[in-house]
Formats: C-alpha cells, sequence, structure tokens
C-alpha cells in the first residue's frame, strides 16, 4: 500500500516570496514542493531553472520535487543534482534513452521520475517502472496552471495501479476538492495541485482533504 504526499505547485505561488510561500505550504501539511521547469520549447511556457533550486535550497527543508517539462532533460542532471533538487522527473516524450538517464539521476543521489502527457499511452512506461520512484501522469496538456482536470486520463493510472501496486502515481494538472476522489480511486497517491491549493480561502484544508481522501482510497484497494 502506498501513502499520500500532497506536493503543492509553486507555479501558483508568489514567486516573490519563494522561500515563505516554501514554509507556509510545508506548516499546512505539504510533503512535497512541486517545482515546475519549463523550457519554452517542450512546452509554449517558460519558468525557472536550477540556479532558483540552488538559491531556495538553504531556505527549506522540503522535499523538491521537480517536474522537467524540458527537451533534452538529460543536460540537466548534474546542475539539479548540485542545485539540491531531491527529485528529478522527466518526460518520456523528450528523451531518447530513458533508461540511462534514469541511471544517470540515480548515481547524483536523486529520486527519478517519469512523467507521460494525456496522450501518450501509460505501457510506454512499464519497462522502466521498476527502476523509477515515481510515475507523472499528466492531467492537463503540460504548461500552464489553471487547466480544467482530464478524467480520461484515470485509465491509465488505474491501468499502472493495478500492474505495479507499489508504485508513486503522481497525478498533475487541475487537481481539486472536486475531482480528487476520482483520482484516488484510480489509484493516484501523489496530488499536485497549483491552483486549487494557493487559491483556496484555507489551503490547510485543501490538503488535508487530498490526503484523506487518497488514504481512504488506498485502504479501500
Ligand atoms: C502544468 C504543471 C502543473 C501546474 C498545475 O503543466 O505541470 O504542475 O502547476 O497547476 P493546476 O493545479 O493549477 O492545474
Ligand atoms: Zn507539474
Amino acid at each position: 500500500m502506498v501513502v499520500a504526499k500532497i506536493a503543492p505547485s509553486l507555479l501558483s505561488s508568489d514567486f516573490a516570496c519563494l522561500a515563505q510561500e516554501c514554509e507556509r505550504m510545508l506548516e499546512l501539511g505539504a510533503d512535497y514542493l512541486h517545482m515546475d521547469v519549463m523550457d519554452g520549447h517542450f512546452v509554449p511556457n517558460l519558468t525557472l531553472g536550477a540556479p532558483i533550486i540552488k538559491c531556495l535550497r538553504p531556505h527549506t527543508k522540503g522535499f523538491l520535487d521537480c517536474h522537467l517539462m524540458v527537451s533534452h532533460p538529460e543536460q540537466w542532471v548534474d546542475d539539479f543534482a548540485s542545485a539540491g533538487a531531491d527529485l528529478f522527473c522527466f518526460h518520456i516524450e523528450a528523451t531518447e534513452d530513458a533508461a540511462t538517464l534514469i541511471d544517470r539521476i540515480h548515481a547524483k543521489g536523486m529520486k527519478a521520475g517519469m512523467a507521460v502527457k494525456p496522450k501518450t499511452p501509460i505501457d510506454v512506461v512499464y519497462p522502466f517502472a521498476s527502476k523509477l520512484d515515481q510515475v507523472l501522469v499528466m492531467t492537463v496538456e503540460p504548461g500552464f496552471g489553471g487547466q480544467a482536470f482530464m478524467p480520461e486520463c484515470m485509465q491509465k493510472v488505474a491501468d499502472l495501479r493495478s500492474k505495479f501496486p507499489d508504485i508513486d502515481i503522481q497525478v498533475d494538472g487541475g487537481l481539486d476538492p472536486d475531482n480528487i476522489g476520482v483520482a484516488a480511486k484510480a489509484g493516484a497517491n501523489v496530488i499536485v495541485a497549483g491552483s486549487s491549493i494557493f487559491k483556496a480561502n484555507s489551503p490547510g484544508e485543501v490538503i488535508s482533504l487530498f490526503r484523506k481522501t487518497v488514504d481512504e482510497a488506498q485502504a479501500a484497494m
């Protein structure tokens, strides 16, 4: 059985005070701090890179879950490792040699995650699953916060969960209190959420609800 891990997406935070936003989320019960790294090529948006992780690292003990929406992710492994990233998640669509990349991520002391876009079939992950620490099933087209959750991606989560009962399955995009039940029932246990946490009147309550829903669904499996 896997446990719930809640990962607020810092893309929706106030970048002007990122370190305080990280601490605020951890105090409210967050398990991971989800950092969206975009290169303006793999996705039509541009965010932050290893220098920001390096700057943030001394200010937080939080687990930095880095989601790289970039082409050629292999070129950033060393930089993210020395900057202090805890998990390096790359897109299968962005690399030609995922097996070598996973080994390099582990050799640098980080956990390795593999992400799939909504239209990518989940079976591409299967050959690598035993080496991965986490699989990210995107529930929106990557690139922007605030998009609508795609329920059609839940079959991929269910298929992955039935084959790999112990792997961390992360979902990312449009997660909120209305659809967390569907995601949890399908088998997702690592919940990324930007808008629904940061825009909530009570972000701590949203984090608690996500955790309770996931843990109850896991207990019922
Ligand atoms: C989108 C990013 C997400 C995004 C989620 O490509 O990977 O992490 O921040 O934001 P919400 O929860 O607002 O959809
Ligand atoms: Zn993300």
